[in-house]
C-alpha cells in the first residue's frame, strides 16, 4: 500500500491543479475547433446552445468526474474497478482511453499546423498576401503530403517528451506563466479586430441570434464540442483529479476551469468574426478558418508578425498543456494497471497515436477521397470522439456518480468529508440524476437521426 502511494505523484498545489486542468481544457478546441463550429452552425445561435451545454451537463460531468477520480485515486480504468468492484464500469474507461487515442491522433496534425504558421510567421511569409492568397496558401499546406506530417511528428515529439519527464516540474510549471500570457495577446487581438472597418458584421453574427438556423446536429455539435473543449467524457479529468490533494474545492474548481475554458473561447470568436467579414471570408470555411482569417488580421497591426509568432506559440503551448492530458490517460493506465514502466508506456503510446495521426494529415490531400460512412479519416475520428464516444462516457460517468457511487460519498467527497460546505449539493444531484442524462440521450439521439422532434 505504501508502495501504491509513494508511486503516485500529485499536483504541487492549489493553483498546478488549476493551471493542469485548465490548461487540459483551454487548447485547439477554443480557439481552432469552437470558432468554424460556430461559423457552420450558425453563429449566435450556436453559442447559446453551447453555453446551454456547458451549464447544464459540462459543469455536472466535470464534477463527477472529479468525484470520481479523487476518490479512488487510479487511473481512468483503475478508477471504476475500484469503486464498483466486479462491475462492467470498467468498460467506460477503455471507452475513454479509445477516445483518447483517437483525439490525439487527429489533434497532434492540428498542432502541427500551428508550428508551421509559426515558422510563416518568422520569415514574414504573408507579408503583401491578400486573403484570397493566404486561404491558397493554407489549403496547399494542408494538402501537401510531407510537411504537415513533419510538423505532427515534431508536435507529438514534444508531447511525448513532456509526460516522459514527467508533469510536475514540466507543464505545470509553464502553465502557470503562458497561459496568461495567452489570455493577454487575446485581448490584444480581440481589440484590433472590434476596430476594424466592418467589424460589426462579424459582432453580429456572433451574439445576434437566428434561431431559425438551429438544427438538430447543430444542437449534437454543440453538445460534442461542450465535451470537447472541457476535455470531458473520456476519462481526462478523472485522472488529472487521481492527482488532487484532498484538500481541493471540487466544485471551485470546476467553475473556475468552465469559466476561464468558454471565456476564451468566446475571446477567439470576437478576435476572428470581425475579420472573417471584414475580409470576405466565408464563415463556414471549416477547420481552416483561424489560419486563414488571423493572418489577415496580423497584416493590418503594426509590429503585426510579432503579434503572430507570439499567438502562434501562444496556441502551440495550449494544445500541449492539452495533448499531454490525453497520452497521460493512457500512460497512467498502462503503467498503473499493465505493469510496464511509465517510460515505455509513454514511448508506445506517443508511437502508436503519431502513425494513426499521419492518415488524419493525409485525408486533407492525397488521401481525400477515401471515405468511410461517408466521411474522410480526419472527420471520422473527430466525430467518433466528440460527438460518439464523449456524450456516451459523459452520460455513463454521471450515471455511475448518482446510481453506483451513491449520494452520501458524493457529498463526502465534494464537501472534503464535510469540511466544505456544499449548499449546492442538491442542484448537483439533480442536474446529475436528470437534467444532464436527459439532455444527453435526447440530444444524441435526435443528432445521429436516430429519434426525431
Ligand atoms: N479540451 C481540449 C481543447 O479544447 C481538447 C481535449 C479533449 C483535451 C479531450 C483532453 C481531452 O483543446
Amino acid at each position: 500500500m505504501s508502495q501504491e502511494i509513494s508511486k503516485r505523484e500529485q499536483f504541487s498545489g492549489k493553483l498546478g491543479i488549476i493551471a493542469a486542468a485548465a490548461g487540459s481544457a483551454i487548447g485547439l478546441g477554443n480557439i481552432w475547433r469552437f470558432p468554424y463550429m460556430a461559423g457552420k452552425n450558425g453563429g449566435a445561435a450556436f453559442i447559446i446552445l453551447y453555453i446551454l451545454c456547458i451549464a447544464l451537463i459540462g459543469l455536472p460531468v466535470m464534477l463527477s468526474e472529479f468525484v470520481i477520480g479523487r476518490r479512488a485515486k487510479k487511473n481512468a480504468i483503475a478508477s471504476f474497478r475500484r469503486l464498483a468492484p466486479g462491475k462492467p464500469w470498467f468498460i467506460v474507461g477503455w471507452m475513454g482511453i479509445a477516445a483518447a487515442f483517437m483525439i490525439l491522433s487527429f489533434y497532434g496534425v492540428v498542432a502541427g499546423w500551428t508550428l508551421e504558421y509559426i515558422f510563416k510567421s518568422l520569415t514574414g511569409s504573408f507579408a503583401g498576401m491578400d486573403p484570397a492568397a493566404i486561404g491558397k496558401e493554407f489549403g496547399d499546406f494542408i494538402g501537401s503530403p510531407v510537411r504537415p506530417v513533419f510538423w505532427q511528428v515534431v508536435f507529438m515529439v514534444l508531447t511525448g517528451g513532456i509526460v516522459y519527464a514527467g508533469i510536475k516540474d514540466g507543464i505545470e510549471k509553464y502553465s502557470k506563466i503562458l497561459m496568461p500570457l495567452l489570455l493577454v495577446i487575446l485581448v490584444v487581438l480581440d481589440v484590433r479586430a472590434i476596430t476594424l472597418a466592418g467589424a460589426g458584421d462579424g459582432l453580429a453574427f456572433l451574439f445576434k441570434p437566428d434561431f431559425s438556423s438551429i438544427t438538430a446536429e447543430g444542437f449534437l455539435a454543440a453538445l460534442g464540442h461542450a465535451f470537447f473543449s472541457l476535455s470531458l467524457g473520456i476519462g481526462t479529468m478523472i485522472t488529472y483529479s487521481s492527482y488532487f490533494d484532498k484538500k481541493q474545492d471540487l466544485a471551485t474548481t470546476a467553475v473556475q476551469v468552465t469559466v476561464a475554458d468558454t471565456l476564451i473561447a468566446l475571446m477567439a470568436g470576437i478576435a476572428i468574426f470581425p475579420a472573417v467579414f471584414a475580409f470576405n471570408i466565408e464563415p463556414s470555411a471549416g477547420p481552416g478558418l483561424v489560419f486563414v482569417t488571423l493572418p489577415n488580421v496580423f497584416l493590418q497591426m503594426p509590429g503585426g508578425w510579432i503579434f503572430s509568432v507570439l499567438f502562434f506559440v501562444l496556441l502551440a503551448v495550449a494544445a500541449l498543456t492539452s495533448s499531454i492530458s490525453m497520452l497521460e490517460v493512457m500512460v497512467a493506465y498502462f503503467a498503473e494497471d499493465l505493469n510496464i514502466s511509465r517510460k515505455k508506456a509513454t514511448i508506445a503510446s506517443t508511437v502508436v497515436a503519431t502513425l494513426v495521426g499521419v492518415p488524419c494529415s493525409l485525408s486533407n490531400g492525397v488521401m481525400a477521397d477515401v471515405k468511410i460512412f461517408g466521411k474522410n479519416f480526419f472527420d471520422l475520428l473527430d466525430f467518433t470522439s466528440s460527438s460518439v464516444l464523449m456524450p456516451i462516457g459523459g452520460l455513463m460517468i454521471v450515471l455511475f456518480v448518482c446510481w453506483v457511487l451513491k449520494e452520501d460519498a458524493a457529498k463526502d467527497e465534494l464537501s472534503n468529508g464535510g469540511a466544505l460546505k456544499v449548499k449546492f449539493f442538491p442542484w448537483f444531484m439533480f442536474a446529475a440524476r436528470f437534467i444532464a442524462p436527459v439532455a444527453i440521450a435526447l440530444v444524441f439521439l435526435n443528432g445521429l437521426g436516430l429519434l426525431k422532434f
